[in-house]
């Protein structure tokens, strides 16, 4: 089956971010991810950082110097009742997402909450019709999901040009070292839900809610799961077949594989790259990506936040709460079948 007749992939249609209009942003919790969206606001969007926020004053007071942000808060109440903030962004640990979420929604803020947007799905639930009793937009900040990439990846599944998909493959791991958070039992540490939520994220898209899931897991110590290979059935008996772990470094990759033919990413998946199209028909063509990785990957769930909250959506068409709860429902399952616990 050869052909030399050129396969042409769909273009992206997400505008670039800096054309989004202005909104003016809180952060709550200076931490990693955090610094990264100041960076990707600062220097790849229009948006505007009006407030940071801190259990700790001076935490606040350098992330704000770091990041050209006018105001720091040594408190996260503070920050939610400023008049001059349209929209906050939370990237707390997880264990505190649902509480700070709510926070935010009861003083009347937008929020774009960090993946998971909570720790279970009946929390997701909970923010979602908050959000939706106060006329508020909520969204996960699901970042590969508001992604160019994505976006081609989305219409080559809607176009059907993979054919029926039977078969999603994902791994998502990482080596932390025992002293990083994810190794804290009391911040929900562990590859579920840091690095699980993107393969079984990626693995619905293709596949749907699934009908079945099974997995098995692997102990980091006597305390937190380290690793965990999961099966995921779909309503049609396709298979995604998952692995997260923080025991090792992995390839990340993830491949789509269909009755007509297979995407295979070139590099991490979940991030901005490059991917393959290969068809039986012998067509291929390959997706090249001009975005970069952190931080500028970054700056598209930004610009889709302001661009939806300005037009008076209360949710993002490329990532729904259904979505994010859907995920978060095969999450409690997986952590139900491997009696993984969380802090109550
Ligand atoms: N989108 C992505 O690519 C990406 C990447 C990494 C992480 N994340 C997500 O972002 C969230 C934060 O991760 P991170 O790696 O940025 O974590 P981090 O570096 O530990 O930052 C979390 C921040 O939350 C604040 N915080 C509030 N209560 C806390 C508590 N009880 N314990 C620890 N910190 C607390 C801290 O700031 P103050 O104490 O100064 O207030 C801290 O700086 C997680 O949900 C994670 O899944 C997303």
């Amino acid at each position: 089956m050869t052909s030399t007749s050129e396969l042409l992939l769909p273009p992206s249609r997400i505008a670039p971010p800096m054309n989004a209009p202005a909104l003016r942003w809180g952060i709550l919790g200076p931490g990693w991810i955090a610094a990264r969206f100041a960076e990707a606001l600062r220097h790849h969007t229009s948006q505007k950082i009006t407030a940071v926020a801190s259990r700790n004053a001076q935490r606040g007071s350098a992330f704000a110097a770091d990041w050209g942000i006018p105001t720091a808060h040594g408190n996260y109440d503070d920050l939610v009742a400023r008049s001059d903030v349209d929209v906050v962004y939370i990237a707390t640990p997880h264990t505190l997402h649902f509480e700070h979420a709510a926070l935010a929604l009861e003083a009347g803020k937008h929020v774009v909450v960090e993946k998971p947007l909570a720790l279970d799905a009946d929390q997701a639930r909970a923010v979602a019709e908050l959000a939706r009793s106060k006329g508020l937009f909520a969204m996960e900040a699901m970042w590969s999901a508001f992604l160019p990439k994505f976006d081609v990846i989305d219409q080559i599944l809607t176009q059907g040009m993979l054919g029926e998909i039977s078969t999603v493959l994902a791994d998502h791991g990482e080596h932390f070292d025992t002293d990083h958070r994810i190794y804290d039992p009391a911040l929900a540490g562990g590859p579920l839900l840091d690095l699980g939520t993107y393969v079984v994220y990626f693995a619905q898209k293709a596949l749907g809610r699934p009908t079945a899931v099974t997995a098995v897991g692997q102990q980091a110590n006597s305390q937190l799961n380290g690793q965990i290979s999961a099966i995921l059935t779909s309503p049609t008996g396709g298979h995604a077949v998952l692995n997260t772990t923080i025991l090792a470094d992995t390839p990340n990759l993830a491949a789509l594989c269909g009755s007509s033919g297979m995407l295979s990413t070139e590099g991490v998946f979940y991030r901005p790259g490059n991917f393959t199209v290969s068809l039986r028909d012998g067509r291929s063509a390959r997706f090249v990506d001009d975005v970069s990785g952190y931080p500028e990957g970054l700056a598209y769930e930004a610009a889709e936040a302001a661009r939806r909250i300005t037009s008076g959506d209360l949710e993002s068409p490329c990532h729904t709460m259904d979505h994010t709860i859907s995920t978060l429902d095969t999450l409690d399952e997986l952590r139900r079948l491997l009696g993984i616990e969380f802090p109550s």
